[in-house]
């Protein structure tokens, strides 16, 4: 599954919108229920106004109805894997304080965190 799921990020990091950094991200994020949602980052000419590649795909499962997750999977042309940033880190703890994030370069190096180390003393959302 994580492969899969490796695979479906990289086919969605070609479709990003990145004409403003060239920096291409990929995301893959599995549901509890098995779907899985996937994106490239959407940039904009007003710079603050960008969507990474992890929003994205939080926004694409809730308009679904998916609100539970269980992986995500990163995948980006970088010499170390990325970590999310911290807005999206917030806005994926909403849904999933203990997601399991995984994150991929190009060559194949792996990183693997909790949402829980990246976003310590997390506010609890609405769910449950
Ligand atoms: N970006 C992501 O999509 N995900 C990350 O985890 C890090 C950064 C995007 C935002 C922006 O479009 C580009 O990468 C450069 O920061």
């Amino acid at each position: 599954m994580e492969h899969d799921l490796y695979e479906m990020a990289l086919a969605a990091r070609l479709r990003a919108y990145a004409p403003y950094s060239h920096f291409l991200v990929g995301a893959a994020l599995l549901s509890q229920s098995g779907r899985v949602f996937a994106a490239g980052n959407v940039e904009n000419v007003s710079l603050g106004l960008t969507m990474c590649a992890e929003r994205v795909c939080v926004g694409m499962a809730a308009a679904e109805g998916e609100l539970r997750f269980q992986t995500i999977v990163i995948a980006a042309d970088s010499p170390k894997p990325i970590a999310p940033c911290g807005a999206c880190r917030q806005v994926l703890s909403e849904f999933c304080p203990e997601l399991i994030i995984i994150s991929y370069t190009l060559s194949g190096i792996k990183a693997e965190y909790g949402l829980g180390q990246l976003l310590p003393e997390a506010n609890q959302g609405m769910l449950d």
